[in-house]
């Protein structure tokens, strides 16, 4: 059997990013271009640069991850591109370049949906074990996401207000730290002790969905109750205390979902992955079980990247899953 190439492109928030995968599995190319940097002075993702920089970025970024593979587009199997959800300048600039590459090279065209990259990103480590579960953690999602095979979501529970990833970033605002303010909690968090007492969302009992607004508005009244009071709170404690709530929460949900469906693998997804109290306390959880088996991707893998995307791609290929040239950019795409 001949071997099987995807390239997959991602443009659906801040970053750039193209990368070749062979046969579902194989990163052979990942090439990602972050805008971060043009975003932080207004604390936040501005659409209208990010649609800017995705049109100045996306061929060099294409162009690199097809050198890197050392392939022509004619050796492309097929082009897998995020569809959705996003923002929607910026996912028409790779939609409409992964038109032109399929229209100009003959090749069949696949849309993604965004989280469906983010759980494929699992399959770049192991073969996939159905059933399974994941709980997908990122700046727009929060969600628990059972698949009884291949290319088959169903969401049994999500955020009903902000996402886990969106409350890092306001919490962290609130501390005065920069965006995005994921990473810089988790940093604190490790250097400070959870003293203070915050609330966990548990929503009634059998509920898998969740809410991080409540939570978050009681770190800002913290904050705001200490300062006006002249108390001084130490940010790191602050930041601890908010982890181990979302921790608790998310890693409490996820055990019960996994016991209930009785799951043979549990796959993390989505930006808050990279969350070393999260990684933590999932692989605490999990380790001593040889029931379920726990795969959390590296790092890099877990932010937003093409390889993902072309993973996901791969598999609704096989499956017949294409798209055509009227593929247009949904920015409210449900899984
Ligand atoms: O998946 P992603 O790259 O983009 C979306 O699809 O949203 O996720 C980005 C989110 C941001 O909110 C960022 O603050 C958060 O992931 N994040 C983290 C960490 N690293 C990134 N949150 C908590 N702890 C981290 N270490
Ligand atoms: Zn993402």
């Amino acid at each position: 059997i001949e071997d099987q190439y995807v390239l997959g492109i991602e443009t659906s928030c801040d970053e750039t990013a193209a990368a070749i995968v062979r046969n579902g599995r194989e990163i052979v190319s990942n090439v990602v271009a972050s805008q971060i940097e043009s975003h932080k002075r207004f604390g936040g993702v501005v659409p209208e640069i990010a649609s800017r920089h995705h049109v100045e970025q996306l061929t060099v970024v294409v162009e690199e991850a097809m050198e890197k593979a050392g392939l022509s587009f004619k050796e492309l199997t097929a082009v897998a591109v995020t569809e959705g959800p996003g923002l929607v300048g910026a996912l028409l600039v790779g939609v409409n370049a992964a038109k032109a590459i399929a229209y100009c090279h003959g090749l069949p065209l696949v849309g993604v949906h965004h989280i469906a990259g983010h759980i494929y990103a699992n399959r770049l480590l192991t073969e996939l074990k159905f059933p399974l579960m994941s709980l997908v953690v990122s700046g727009g999602h929060t969600e628990l996401v059972y698949m009884e095979e291949h290319a088959s979501f169903q969401v049994i529970g999500e955020t009903l207000d902000d996402a886990a990833g969106e409350a890092y970033d306001k919490v962290a605002r609130t501390l005065k730290l920069p965006y995005p303010g994921g990473p810089h909690i988790d940093r604190l968090a490790h250097e400070g002790e959870p003293v203070i007492n915050l609330p966990r969302a548990w929503l009634g009992e059998g509920s898998y969905d969740f809410s991080f607004s409540g939570l978050k508005s009681a770190v800002i009244n913290t904050v705001h109750n200490a300062a006006q009071k002249g108390i001084s709170i130490r940010p790191e404690d602050l930041a601890a205390s908010f982890q181990v709530s979302v921790v608790d929460v998310l890693v409490t949900k996820t055990e019960r979902a996994v016991d209930e469906y009785g799951v043979k693998q549990l796959l993390l997804a989505g930006g808050v992955a990279a969350n070393k109290g999260l990684r933590t306390a999932l692989e605490t959880r999990f380790s001593g079980r040889d029931d379920v088996e726990l795969i959390i991707p590296p790092l890099s893998l877990c932010t937003d990247n093409a390889a993902m995307i072309a993973a996901a791609g791969s598999v609704m290929y096989e499956k017949g899953m294409l798209g055509n040239l009227k593929m247009n950019a949904h920015p409210g795409l449900e899984l």
